[in-house]
């Protein structure tokens, strides 16, 4: 029999649009001064761990791909297209060209509606990636050439309750490590969140002027630096307890679902996670941070 699949890292990575404006590479229109240099760093030294892995598909749940009912996974081997931030379209204009893992969508849809969750493949052709899914994986992998399987978020916490949408992406990340196992492929798992989320209003002349760029308070600050400390010390099962309390106090972009969906897939990992970096973009708070997952014994 083939080896199995195994999750051989989980990433939180941030998608704020701005960090691939100041990158400028050559897909995206707009041109910029640079800023926001020391997430970038985080996003490199990343890089350099999760590449030299040679993984064999990278996932993303992006809070941008919000359904209303159940989960969905792209179901065609290639997409490409034009994806733009509707809130900084001067800022994100991004051509992308990405290779779907069919079969891994495949089966994480039907390992889904085994655990009696809804389930639906995206076969339009024409369907635009959100800008969070591609920041996510173009920062993690800038040439887009692994195949990608990208999730999307379920608007429970939403219409319900904080509660109600954890246990909705615990259950979605059980699934995606079944679906993984069954594959034989080694997988990436990046979760697409900001951490604190209060935010300016009003942009600066040039966007990049990092004179202008700090935390949106300090409650914000000691809220993210608490929760950094939770990772860095491998309390995740601690961290899900109070992840609703910080949704709440914070407007943390966890909400969305993505962290928990990630955390469970890897099974409540209790080694350190590595902060890679840790800086504000708008005032919301945004770190870079991996759970090597096949260095620490998680990936059998
Ligand atoms: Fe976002």
């Amino acid at each position: 029999m083939a080896n199995p699949g195994r999750i051989i890292a989980g990433v939180l990575a941030p998608h704020p649009p701005h960090l691939v404006y100041a990158e400028n590479p050559p897909q995206n229109e707009p041109r910029s001064e640079g800023g926001w240099d020391v997430l970038r760093w985080g996003y490199e030294r990343l890089r350099k761990n999760i590449l030299a892995k040679k993984p064999d598909v990278l996932l993303v749940h992006s809070p941008h791909w919000m359904t209303y009912v159940g989960h969905h996974v792209l179901g065609l081997p290639h997409f490409k297209g034009l994806s733009v931030d509707p809130i900084f379209p001067h800022l994100f204009r991004f051509q992308y060209d990405v290779k779907v893992d069919v079969d891994l969508s495949l089966l994480i849809a039907e390992e889904g509606k085994s655990a009696g969750m809804t389930m639906k493949v995206m076969k339009n052709p024409d369907f635009r990636i959100d800008y969070g899914a591609i920041t996510s994986l173009y920062l993690t992998n800038p040439r887009l050439d692994i195949p990608i399987v990208a999730i999307s978020s379920n608007n429970s916490p939403y219409y319900f309750s904080n509660e109600v949408g954890q246990e909705e992406m615990k259950r979605l990340g059980e699934v995606t490590r079944r679906a993984i196992e069954r594959s034989g492929k080694r997988a990436v798992l990046l979760a697409s969140n900001s951490l604190s989320h209060r935010h300016f209003v009003t942009e600066p002349e040039i966007p990049e002027d990092m004179s202008h760029e700090h935390i949106y308070h300090h409650g914000q600050y000691l809220w993210d630096m608490e929760v950094l400390k939770m990772m860095r010390e491998g309390r995740t099962q601690e961290l899900m307890d109070i992840l609703p309390e910080f949704m709440d106090m914070a407007a943390a972009e966890v909400k969305a679902g993505a962290l928990t969906w990630m955390l469970s897939a890897l099974g409540m990992p209790t080694y350190p996670a590595e902060v890679h970096g840790y800086g504000s973009v708008i005032g919301t708070g945004n770190a870079v941070v991996e759970w090597d997952h096949e260095k620490n014994g998680g990936a059998k």
